[in-house]
């Protein structure tokens, strides 16, 4: 079972993973890990804090001589902001702390702030908003990179592209060269592969900016590449559409979740919706009328491309606060603001990207095993034969 865990607070020393079940073998290059922590900080509407982190990744056990060994991989990314905040959250406390610790006593509304001080009995919300920041998700896209570098070598990539902002939308699929091409630029703006509508998101970007607002969007990931039959009908906990989806809005501020083209689909009729089955006797090979369900038929990948999208609310920390009330009084008050983003989806869907190279990695080694590429390998081919034979 590849498992994974993240430790880390927004402004503390560093952000931590661990990562247990991958087999031994697989080459890894930190190049590639700093590159998706790169991608993750770019885009148009980030804060100052970006500007502070360049974020570079650690291996600190489980890669020798660029490949896995099968020990547990454990990664840590340091954050530059940790030297300014060493006062305000110290590991053992001193001495007149008190007048150095950033209270957060104003919630702000959308946040964790104020559901999370009640529930873990905090008079302000610094600890909680520490944990509930996306800056854990450095973490995870570390964790995604692996992922990635472990189903590259079958075959399998996996990219993203901002496809609305605001109400600006692109309303077309994207080819998997623009993908790549996406995903290979030195000044990422929005993340959109079509310029003209990536100019407008933009516009929407700036006003939101000019109004002291936030903004949200769309993000779409596609996996090209996969084995058809990974996850499963037979239960709730292995159907891959459900485990895609949790992974998915896990997500800080993504609120919901598409697969293929459930939104138009649930518009429609059925007769407009499935994607026809054809066979090819020349190639020996099945072939689909369309791929609206996004790569997945009962919780299975069905060997067209994977779609996935998540929908991110518009971040809740405003230049223009909303209504609050001040803990310590109960007055009403404007909540709190501390540097913020402005629009965050191009980040969000590499962070969507490595959230989908988690999931279908665990999926694929549920299918395949093995404690070495080689026999993982072996497994793969064996599999492959018998869907040939079909
Ligand atoms: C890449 C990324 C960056 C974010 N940056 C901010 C930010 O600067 N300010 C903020 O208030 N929320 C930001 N968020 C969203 C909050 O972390 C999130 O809204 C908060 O933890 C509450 O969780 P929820 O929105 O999922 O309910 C960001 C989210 C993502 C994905």
């Amino acid at each position: 079972m590849f498992r994974y865990e993240t430790a880390g607070e927004s402004h503390g020393q560093c952000l931590v993973a661990t990562l247990t079940g991958l087999p031994a073998g697989i080459p890894i290059a930190i190049g590639k890990i700093n590159r998706e922590l790169w991608r993750r900080q770019q885009g148009y509407g980030r804060g100052g804090r970006m500007k502070i982190e360049t974020d570079t990744a650690q291996l600190v056990s489980g890669v020798r001589h660029s490949e896995t060994i099968g020990s547990p991989i454990a990664i840590l990314i340091e954050n530059r902001d940790w030297d300014n905040w060493t006062e305000a959250l110290p590991v053992e406390d001193y001495a007149g702390s008190r007048e150095n610790r950033k209270e957060v006593t104003r919630p702000r509304p959308g946040h964790a702030d104020l559901a999370g001080c009640i529930k873990y009995n905090y008079p302000e919300a610094r600890y909680i908003l520490e944990r509930a920041s996306a800056r854990e998700t450095t973490a995870r896209v570390a964790v995604g990179a692996i992922a990635k570098q472990f189903l590259a070598p079958f075959g399998i990539g996996i990219l993203s592209h901002v496809i609305g902002v605001g109400p600006v939308k692109l309303n077309r699929l994207a080819a998997w060269d623009e993908l790549v091409a996406l995903s290979e630029k030195e000044e990422v703006l929005l993340g959109c592969v079509d310029s003209v509508i990536e100019r407008q998101m933009k516009e929407a970007v700036d006003e939101a900016y000019k109004t002291g607002d936030t903004i949200g969007g769309v993000f779409e990931v596609v996996a090209r590449g996969l084995p058809i039959g990974l996850g499963s009908h037979i239960t709730m906990d292995s159907r891959l559409d459900g485990r895609l989806a949790q992974a998915i809005v896990s997500m800080q501020a993504v609120k919901g979740v598409e697969i293929g083209f459930a939104t138009e689909g649930a518009a429609s009729y059925g007769s407009k919706v499935q994607d026809t089955i054809h066979y090819d006797k020349q190639r020996s090979a099945f072939h689909r009328g369309a791929n609206r369900a996004g790569g997945l038929e009962g919780g299975m990948t069905n060997g067209q491309d994977l779609l996935v999208r998540g929908l991110l609310k518009p971040i809740s920390t405003l230049r223009k606060p909303l209504e609050s009330v001040d803990l310590p009084t109960r007055e009403p008050s404007q909540a709190a603001y501390e540097r913020s983003d402005v629009c965050v989806v191009p980040a969000a869907g590499v962070i969507g990207e490595a959230m989908v190279a988690i999931v279908l990695a665990q999926a694929f080694l549920e299918k395949f095993g093995g404690d070495s590429m080689g026999e993982t390998r072996r497994n793969y081919d064996g599999y492959l034969e018998q869907v040939k034979k079909f």
